[in-house]
């Protein structure tokens, strides 16, 4: 345990591995791309975010998006009877842990509170990939993206070479949407920034990298555009992708342990014997 803590606390002694995290300063630095003072500034813009209020809203948000999921499920299985449970865990694991934190995180850091059905069918409006595929591609191909000059994708529209431009193209097109989608979630944090509401909103996270990126440049709480929009490039991709394999993780290991199984059930109807009732009007029922 002494080990643990020193380890964890003694950032001097033991520094991150800032150089792996280099290409996600494709916008600009991060909070987990950097290191001492610089780390410090992007730490102490993003950290009061984490706050109780915040879990709560995580945990609301949760509920919400799991149960617009299953009631999704509900529908569907109603006119395909032949689903079976293999395929249901391969879903749970490949497809919602991945998509349900994505929206989680969205919702809860940034304020994006859309329902299930809007971003697992099709992309939204003026987009051609849903929010999610344009975080996985852009981070599957930023090394590909890092490789390739500027000029490179007009050329490849030009004389196609098999597979390249394919690749060339897509990685384009994931990086300008998911630009796009950023701009939009600042756009919306923006107005609130200048109207001087305060960070307790909903999307905390947000307001607090938006506000910063209105302070006076050099000072102690200040990101610039690049490092703002890389932020929350960031905590996009470190929100989802560990829980989401965490949930994977835990979802597999408890269908192979259903001791275990029974036993998390039995502690969950143990603190919600009418199910949780938080979501709007309605009760999710553990059933
Ligand atoms: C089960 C889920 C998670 C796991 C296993 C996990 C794992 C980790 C690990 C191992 C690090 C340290 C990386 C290093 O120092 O090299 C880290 C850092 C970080 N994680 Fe997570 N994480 C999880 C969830 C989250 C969530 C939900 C968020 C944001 C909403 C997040 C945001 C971050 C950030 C911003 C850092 C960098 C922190 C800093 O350097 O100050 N993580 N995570």
């Amino acid at each position: 345990m002494d080990a643990i803590k020193a380890i964890t606390s003694d950032r001097v002694t033991f520094r991150k591995d800032a150089v792996s995290y280099e290409p996600l300063n494709y916008y600009g630095k991060n909070i987990i791309s950097t290191e001492m003072s610089e780390w410090k500034r992007h730490r102490a813009i993003a950290a009061p975010a984490f706050s109780e209020a915040n879990n709560a809203l995580v945990w609301t948000e949760t509920l919400r998006i799991i149960t617009d999921w299953f009631n999704q499920l509900d529908a569907t299985q109603r006119t395909e009877k032949s689903a079976s449970n293999n395929a249901f865990s391969d879903l749970a694991i490949e497809v919602v842990s991945p998509m349900a934190t994505l929206l989680i995180t969205s919702a809860a850091g940034f304020g994006r509170r859309v329902s299930w059905e809007d971003d697992s069918a099709a992309p939204a409006s003026g987009y051609t990939l849903t929010l999610r595929s344009a975080v996985i591609t852009a981070v599957e191909n930023f090394f590909f993206r890092m490789l390739t000059p500027d000029w490179f994708p007009a050329i490849s529209s030009i004389v196609k070479v098999p597979f390249l431009s394919a690749r060339v193209h897509a990685t384009q097109q994931a990086f300008e949407e998911l630009g796009r989608y950023m701009l939009e979630l600042v756009s919306s944090a923006r107005a609130s920034v200048v109207e001087g509401r305060s960070s307790a909103s909903s999307a905390a996270l947000l307001h607090n990298l938006v506000e910063a990126n209105t302070s006076p440049e050099g000072g102690s709480k200040c990101l610039s555009d690049g490092e703002l929009l890389s932020n929350i490039f960031s905590f996009l991709l470190a929100g989802h992708e560990t829980s989401a394999h965490s949930l994977g993780f835990a979802i597999s290991l408890l269908a192979l342990h259903p001791e275990a199984q029974s036993k998390m059930y039995a502690e969950v109807r143990k603190v919600w014997p009418e199910g949780s009732g938080t979501v709007g009007s309605s009760s999710v029922s553990f059933d």
